[in-house]
């Protein structure tokens, strides 16, 4: 276990937030020329939770509210907010809207953007101002409303994605419970899953010309994204294990980026986890990109599962394409 600058990492309270509307794969068969069985077989989900009132911040504070009575401060007692979104409400931030909703009138808050991978990102983000002595009580958001960037006519990706968001509260302690990390990024493969932006080319003036456009929907090539999880989510585990100086047997919970129960089989079975403890609540949420690991955890949290002490090893993995890994044991 390292310790630098003597300042441990504990995390100490999870919440989490869903909108009310349910979308199952048969509700989806009068969208796209699909069915329950293919969409179960092939990706584990049956149905996601779709943001048909509920906008991001509004997912954010609510399961932020619930972290925060569950690591027992006050909102006043947050030092830094980070929001971890690729469909923030606003393109400038929409972290210190919710700064504002939860009256946590001390915190800096800002937008973090890695896709699927941007709940660990954050954690790892948080972790290094934590451990440098500059904040003490930290919140992590992961959330994101997919479902608004979702080709609704495309069989290939409407039925993998679903909204929500997930939050753990941080606090600098005696006790380091963060135990490794590694983060890691290839931009060579980031055609292979895009939310891009189109431009419109408009002039203003003779000789000037703007880019007026907007963002496209979700472009995925499955199969990529398949191949580069079940090889690279692995090793990455491997690595921030190894920075925790632990084995896998060490590892009580394993909760990877509930992207396809395909994957979260594939990975258990490289590192020779058994699937007991494997977490997985991709079945109800799909695919929920920031959210789903925090989400996860949350839920298995308030069940009793997880308890005091556990060791959980996590693994985001999407867009950029990014991945990474955290080794953490559960509370304070
Ligand atoms: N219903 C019925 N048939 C379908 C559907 C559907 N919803 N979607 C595709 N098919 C068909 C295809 O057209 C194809 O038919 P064809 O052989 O006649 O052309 C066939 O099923 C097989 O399609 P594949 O794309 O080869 O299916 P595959 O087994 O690869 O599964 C999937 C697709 C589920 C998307 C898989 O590739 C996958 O999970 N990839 C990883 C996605 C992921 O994890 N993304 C995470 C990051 S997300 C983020 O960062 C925002």
């Amino acid at each position: 276990m390292i310790q630098q600058l003597g300042v441990g990492v504990a995390i100490t309270g999870s919440g989490s937030a869903i909108p009310t509307v349910s979308l199952d794969n048969h509700q989806l068969c009068e969208l796209v020329e699909t069915n329950d069985e293919w969409i179960t077989s092939r990706t584990g989900i049956r149905k996601r939770r779709i943001a048909a009132t509920e906008s991001v911040s509004d997912l954010a504070t609510v399961a932020a509210q619930n972290a925060i009575a569950m690591a027992g401060i006050s909102p006043t007692d947050l030092d830094l907010i980070i929001l971890a979104t690729s469909t923030a409400d606003d393109l400038f931030g929409s972290a210190s809207s919710i700064q504002f909703r939860l009256g946590a009138t001390k915190a800096v808050a800002f937008d973090l953007t890695a896709a699927c991978s941007g709940f660990v990102f954050a954690l790892a983000t948080a972790s290094q101002f934590i451990r440098t002595g500059v904040y003490q009580n930290v919140l992590v958001i992961g959330a994101d409303i997919l479902s608004r960037w979702v080709d609704w006519s495309d069989r290939k990706t409407c039925v993998l994605f679903g909204d929500g968001a997930g939050a753990v509260v941080m606090q600098a302690s005696t006790s380091d419970r963060l135990l490794g990390f590694e983060l890691k990024s290839d931009g060579t493969q980031h055609q292979s899953l895009n939310l891009a932006y189109k431009p419109q080319p408009k002039e203003l003036v003779a000789d000037v010309t703007v880019q007026e456009g907007s963002y496209q929907p979700i472009t995925m090539n499955g199969k990529e994204i398949y191949r580069f999880a079940v090889q690279k989510v692995p090793e990455v585990l491997e690595k921030a294990l190894f920075r925790a100086n632990m084995s896998v047997d060490q590892i009580d919970w394993l909760i990877l980026h509930q992207a396809n129960q395909r994957i979260l089989d594939a990975v258990a079975q490289r590192l020779n986890i058994p699937a007991d403890k494997v977490i997985s609540n991709l079945a109800n949420y799909g695919n929920t990109s920031a959210a789903s690991i925090p989400l996860a955890l949350d839920e298995a949290v308030r069940e009793g599962k997880i308890k005091q002490g556990d060791v959980i090893a996590t693994s985001g993995f999407g867009a950029g394409l990014t991945w990474g890994a955290a080794i953490f044991q559960w509370g304070r």
